[in-house]
């Protein structure tokens, strides 16, 4: 793998960085290993990290609460880079917070991640650049939602998306009035999502292949990433209840007059918009496309790192994504080489999930040391862990992920699935058909 040297460095620092990663799921611990394993990178942090992020991360004091916290101790301990994961730091303004403090931050804005707090608000930005999108309507009541059905003259399947942060929570994908009536009830009268409920898009159901797109932008300029997909439904086949994600398969090959096309028609007036009203912009754009027969729809925005994609999309870089993050942080673009390789992250979830998951079974395969995984490129994230004792034990949802890179899908599929049987604890469930779309 060659190194290339990007972005600015100041002098001393340049082969010396600390580097500290908010978040704790699969997605933050990919980042922690990409970052581990660069040549530049001294000492990485994380906060508040979890049990399998601690392999790889020095865990911050458990003091730190704040954000005020976050940012004393980071320029105390001169950390030469924060990277933030989760969209609800972005959203309270943990970015800014850093920055005021001089810090170098991979994260946009909170002014920026209103295109992913708010769903109006990015339906509105769509509309007012021109961006391809579903009609919507925005909704305020049960009565409302049924009106804007007859006025739109909508027909099934209805999708009602929260207006707030629902932590993946927040879209209802109904397939006739009654689930359409159920859905709104939750939301406005059981008011089950709280405040991030208080508003809602209708929105034109779109059907077709969905595809993940990030975007590395510094809000100008930018570079797209290994589109990757997203597996959401629990059950093979797509059925069951939808969830945070159950697996990414990456590179999805699109035709390249369709790559043109979501560039041109897509990414582009996308950042138009984030350049002409002055969002300060340094981090990912993540696009959630639909492709449909007339062509590629936005369902969503999100400003930060996809999870499980980047779980996936990491892997395939040639480069060191020290070097890039801190570049993009610094408001330069790098441009990009990708490994001609494919990867696959099969997620691996607890009984229960995603209703409510058992918690505190142990995943004895990886306590035992002599266990030989695999003996490709491979990796185990910690999404949902916890330490008992010498045991690892399920703690959250979404608990592994296995991430395989091979020469092609099927040999990283073969090698990821070996591996997931190896870590099976009782009751773990994990899709057998990622990628097989
Ligand atoms: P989100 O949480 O916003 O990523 O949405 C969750 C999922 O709902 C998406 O990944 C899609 O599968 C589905 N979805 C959202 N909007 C639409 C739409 N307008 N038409 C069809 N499916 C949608
Ligand atoms: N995988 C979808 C998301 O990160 O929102």
């Amino acid at each position: 793998m060659t190194h290339r040297l990007t972005g600015r460095f100041e002098a001393g620092s340049r082969w010396d960085m600390k580097v500290l990663v908010i978040g704790s799921g699969g997605r933050e611990h990919s980042i922690v290993k990409a970052l581990k394993s660069s040549t530049i990178v001294r000492r990485v942090f994380s906060w508040p990290g979890n049990a399998g992020v601690a392999l790889d991360a020095e865990l911050l004091p458990g003091e730190i609460k704040t954000h005020k916290d976050l940012g004393l101790w980071a320029s105390e301990n001169g950390i030469s880079l924060v990277v933030i994961g989760p969209e609800a730091e972005l959203a309270a303004g943990l970015s800014d917070e850093l920055r005021r403090r001089g810090l170098v931050v991979f994260g946009p804005s909170q002014e920026s991640a209103q295109l992913e707090s708010s769903k109006i608000f990015a339906k509105q930005f769509m509309n007012d650049y021109g961006v391809p999108t579903a009609r919507a309507q925005v909704v305020t009541s049960v009565e409302e939602t049924l009106k804007a059905v007859e006025a739109l003259n909508f027909s099934p399947p209805f999708v009602l998306k929260a207006d707030g942060l629902a932590a993946g929570k927040g879209v209802f994908v109904c397939s006739n009035r009654e689930d359409l009536l159920d859905a709104a009830r939750d939301i406005f009268e059981n008011k089950k999502l709280g405040s991030a409920g208080e508003r809602a898009l209708l929105e034109e159901f779109q059907l077709g292949h969905e595809v993940s797109v990030l975007v590395l932008t510094n809000g100008q300029q930018y570079q797209v990433l290994p589109f990757g997909r997203d597996h959401k439904r629990l059950l093979d086949d797509d059925k069951g209840p939808n969830t945070g994600g159950m697996g990414v398969v990456a590179p999805i090959d699109l035709d390249p007059k369709l790559k043109a096309q979501i560039c041109k028609e897509i990414i582009e007036p996308s950042l138009r918009g984030i350049s002409e009203r002055k969002f300060l912009f340094r981090g990912v754009l993540f696009i959630g496309l639909m492709l449909t027969p007339s062509g590629p729809q936005v369902l969503e925005y999100n400003v930060r790192f996809g999870d499980p994609e980047t779980q996936a999309i990491l892997p395939l870089l040639d480069g060191d994504w020290a070097d890039v993050l801190r570049s993009i942080a610094q408001g330069d673009v790098p441009n990009l080489h990708w490994r001609k390789e494919a990867t696959v992250c099969v997620v691996m979830a607890a009984q229960g999930y995603p209703d409510s998951a058992v918690k505190g079974v142990a995943i004895k395969a990886l306590s035992n040391q002599s266990e030989v995984f695999d003996s490709g490129f491979f990796q185990i994230l910690h999404a949902g862990t916890a330490r008992a004792g010498d045991d690892f034990v399920t703690s959250g949802g979404r608990v592994l992920n296995v991430i395989t890179r091979d020469s092609s899908r099927e040999q990283a599929l073969e090698r990821a699935y070996r591996i997931v049987e190896k870590l099976a604890w009782p009751g773990a469930q994990w899709r057998r058909d990622i990628g097989r779309d």
